[in-house]
């Protein structure tokens, strides 16, 4: 697929990652949808992006009248869309012995309940062919103290992508994941100070975290025709972490 005036939507796409890939998406010449709670994020990075090509839509997408607002706005476009990066995430860290029911509920309610119905709603508006990105984590299949519900929901994230794919291949669409490492993000910077990435870096076999755009890079060639024959795959973006690499 060449990107040029595709259509693209990125659930969470205000910052981080999600920011990073639009500006990608940009540069190829795609038309990009970007979504978050908070319109002035929202508006930040348009003026950011600065490109007539980038629209935006606010919408909480762990609230059905937040995914009904996007579907709304694709629906009102005429448009179909060829690539949707299902990425909007939310992570709070402890043990499970003090997990609060609204720390368990943001989570869910984020990252699966709203990645399951968004693509619930926005499924009769895909293309023929079109790419679904999902932003998992590499947490999904560890299982590091005081990250039981963050790892979790991710880990129900890929049984949810599993299944589309295998429902949605009649219709040539193609879904796989992106499952991060730590990244430099507005979102890591918030639940980690400096010396935790610090130590998250340490665990990389490359000695550092990640950037934005290094996840960018992936998504984009996902929904590219290089990536025509790739479909189920999880893709490690992690620098390679080190006890898969002994010392
Ligand atoms: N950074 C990492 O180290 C890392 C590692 C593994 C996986 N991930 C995953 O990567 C994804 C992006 O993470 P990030 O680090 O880029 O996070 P981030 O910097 O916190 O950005 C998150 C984005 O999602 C939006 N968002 C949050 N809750 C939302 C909701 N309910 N509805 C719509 N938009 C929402 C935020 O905008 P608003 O706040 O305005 O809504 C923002 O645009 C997440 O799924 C995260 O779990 C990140």
């Amino acid at each position: 697929m060449s990107l040029q005036n595709k259509n693209v939507v990125i659930t969470g796409g205000s910052q981080g990652i999600g920011l990073a890939t639009a500006k990608q998406f940009i540069q190829q010449g795609a038309n990009v949808w970007i979504t978050g709670r908070n319109a002035d994020n929202l508006q930040k990075a348009a003026d950011e992006i600065g490109s007539a090509k980038l629209k935006t839509v606010v919408s909480d997408t762990s609230k059905f009248e937040g995914i009904a607002a996007l579907e709304k706005a694709v629906a009102e476009s005429g448009q179909k869309i060829d690539v949707l990066f299902l990425n909007a995430g939310v992570a709070t860290f402890a043990p499970i012995e003090h997990v609060t029911e609204a720390d368990f509920d943001l989570q869910f309610n984020t990252n699966v309940k709203g990645h399951f119905f968004t693509l619930q709603k926005l499924t009769p508006h895909l293309a023929e062919g079109a790419s679904i990105t999902f932003t998992s984590s590499g947490v999904a299949t560890g299982s590091a103290i005081a990250t039981a519900v963050y790892s979790a929901t991710k880990a129900a994230l890929n049984k949810i992508a599993d299944v589309a794919l295998n429902e949605l291949a009649p219709r040539k669409i193609r879904v796989n994941i992106v499952s991060p490492g730590p990244i430099a993000t507005p979102g890591l910077d918030s639940v980690a100070p400096p010396e935790a990435q610090a130590y998250l870096a340490s665990t990389t076999a490359l000695q550092r975290v990640g950037t934005a755009d290094e996840i960018a890079g992936a998504v984009v060639f996902l929904a590219s025709d290089a990536a025509g024959y790739i479909n189920g795959a999880d893709i490690a973006i992690d620098g390679g972490f080190i006890q898969y690499h002994l010392k």
